[in-house]
């Protein structure tokens, strides 16, 4: 399939979130992506359900939220009532990851696992057939504008290896430091979905830097 961009809201203006969600409307954006940290899972705190409910009615694009908190699972209902698309919740953060997934879907959301860059691809050897799509972080999570980790190019290459030799369609959307250069090249390798934070809410046309996001 042709790959799918979900702009990071993290890198957003905050004082003036209408005109960027209108901005995310308006561009070739497939999805929007918001994280939400808790301080305790990652070292910073961002954004909650306040935030995402008031984007719920202005938001034209399907939302992709990435929980980067301890204990997700009792925050699915919450999710949900926000109208999210998918939900991420991290395989570091899960001790019940087959439950919490099986939840997930019930609520009619699509379910994504995140993987921090440490944690290997073969710890989803027994989930992967049950989850939606597979969130490969390629910087340390918790801050938007970091570096790009070279190896995630390679973890990407392995996981469509393990996706394809499984006949599966589940995606891979990769989320940190992504460019022209590091996303063309994530692509090539097999990914789905590129997040990217920085790179569209700090240039000077986002708009146009979608468009080029979507035309690697
Ligand atoms: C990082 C977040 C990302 C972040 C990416 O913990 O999960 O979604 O916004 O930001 P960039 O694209 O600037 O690395
Ligand atoms: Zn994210």
């Amino acid at each position: 399939m042709k790959h799918l961009v979900a702009p990071s809201l993290l890198s957003a203006n905050f004082l003036d979130l209408r005109k960027e969600v209108e901005m995310i409307n308006k561009s070739d954006a497939d999805w929007l992506h918001l994280d939400i940290m808790d301080g305790v899972f990652v070292p910073n705190i961002s954004f909650g359900f306040p935030v995402l409910n008031a984007l719920k009615p202005m938001c034209q694009k399907p939302m992709d939220v990435h929980l980067m908190i301890v204990e997700p699972q009792k925050f699915i209902p919450e999710v949900a009532a926000t109208g999210a698309y998918m939900m991420n919740v991290h395989y570091e953060a899960c001790t019940h990851l087959h439950r919490t997934v099986a939840a997930i879907k019930e609520t009619g959301m699509k379910a994504g696992v995140t993987l921090n860059p440490h944690t290997p691809i073969c710890l989803l050897e027994d989930i992967i057939q049950d989850v939606d799509m597979v969130l490969l972080m390629s910087v340390n999570p918790g801050f938007g504008g970091q570096r790009f980790i070279e190896y995630s190019v390679d973890k990407v290459a392995r996981l469509r290896e393990m996706i394809d030799q499984k006949g599966l369609n589940t995606w891979i959307e990769v989320d940190g430091g992504v460019n022209l250069e590091t996303g063309k090249r994530l692509v090539d390798a097999g990914a789905d979905v590129l997040v990217a934070g920085n790179f569209v809410f700090k240039s000077s046309d986002p708009i146009q830097t979608i468009k080029d996001l979507k035309a690697l």
